[in-house]
């Protein structure tokens, strides 16, 4: 299904907004360990300026943060106020001085050229109606040798194409029919014509998200071990992605 623009990011901006207030009850657990290995992906350094994407309540902006110090700085941005709002609040909780939030759409970043070292974006571009534009936004505020630490669904997980592609399963799996999955083979296409320089695709992550937390100790070492044959790894359900300017 084909969703128009406008309405796509209305429904991301109202419908994010709506789940603000549950969205760490209900997903921090299950998105942990893969919000864990982007940031060591990203190897922040102290002192570093970073924009966090599609932030929504910080659950990547905040250890982020705690990375780079108070010598360094990071933004968090995302289309919904409520998640702007409640990563806000999670900052002053913690006196965290150097996180601000806005509310920013991925196609128009109203940032400066060249203004940050690191770009992370978990889960987001996904959901934005132009992928392409999003990513050459992310490529014109990093500087040059900047870098960009982004995770998306992986298509060529069976799974995750009955997921994206068949719409009638969708509400079954509880995705909106504005999302989207990425295959490896897309995203390096698209890095590679907006001028990133080096870029690697790691797969991982055999477990649905949805998976109830408690069944994860017993699922989890047999995914392991699935994201360790080299063909089969292929087909994992997550990618994450490292590309340099
Ligand atoms: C699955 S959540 C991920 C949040 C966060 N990155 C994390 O890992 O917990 C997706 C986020 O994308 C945001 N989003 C959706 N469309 C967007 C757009 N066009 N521009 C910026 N953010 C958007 C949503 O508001 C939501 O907060």
């Amino acid at each position: 299904m084909i969703v128009d623009a406008r309405v796509q990011r209305r429904v991301q901006r109202y419908g994010w907004d709506k789940a603000a207030d549950y969205y760490e009850r209900f997903w921090a657990k299950q998105l942990e360990p893969a919000q864990r290995r982007l940031l060591q992906l990203a190897a922040l350094e102290p002192g570093e300026r970073v924009l966090d994407v599609a932030c929504g309540t910080g659950l990547v902006t905040l250890p982020a943060a705690e990375a780079v110090g108070p010598r360094g700085s990071v933004l968090g941005t995302d289309i919904s106020e409520e998640m702007v709002r409640s990563l806000e609040n999670a900052a002053k909780t913690r006196g965290f001085t150097h996180v601000t939030a806005r509310r920013m759409d991925a196609e128009r970043l109203e940032l400066a050229d060249a203004a940050f070292d690191v770009v992370l974006c978990a889960l987001g571009l996904m959901y934005v109606p132009d992928p392409l534009q999003a990513l050459r936004e992310v490529r014109r505020v990093l500087r040059p040798g900047g870098r960009l630490v982004f995770s998306e669904p992986n298509l060529a997980n069976p799974q995750v194409l009955l997921m994206f592609k068949c719409d009638a399963l969708k509400p079954w799996f509880g995705v909106s029919p504005d999302e989207m999955g990425f295959t490896r083979r897309t995203i390096t296409r698209v890095l590679r014509r907006i001028d990133f320089r080096r870029f690697a695709v790691t797969f991982f992550d055999f477990l649905h998200p949805a998976i109830p937390a408690p069944l994860l100790p017993f699922l989890e070492p047999v995914a392991e071990r699935f994201e360790r044959v080299p063909l089969v790894r292929a087909i994992s359900g997550s990618m994450l992605i490292h590309a340099e300017c």
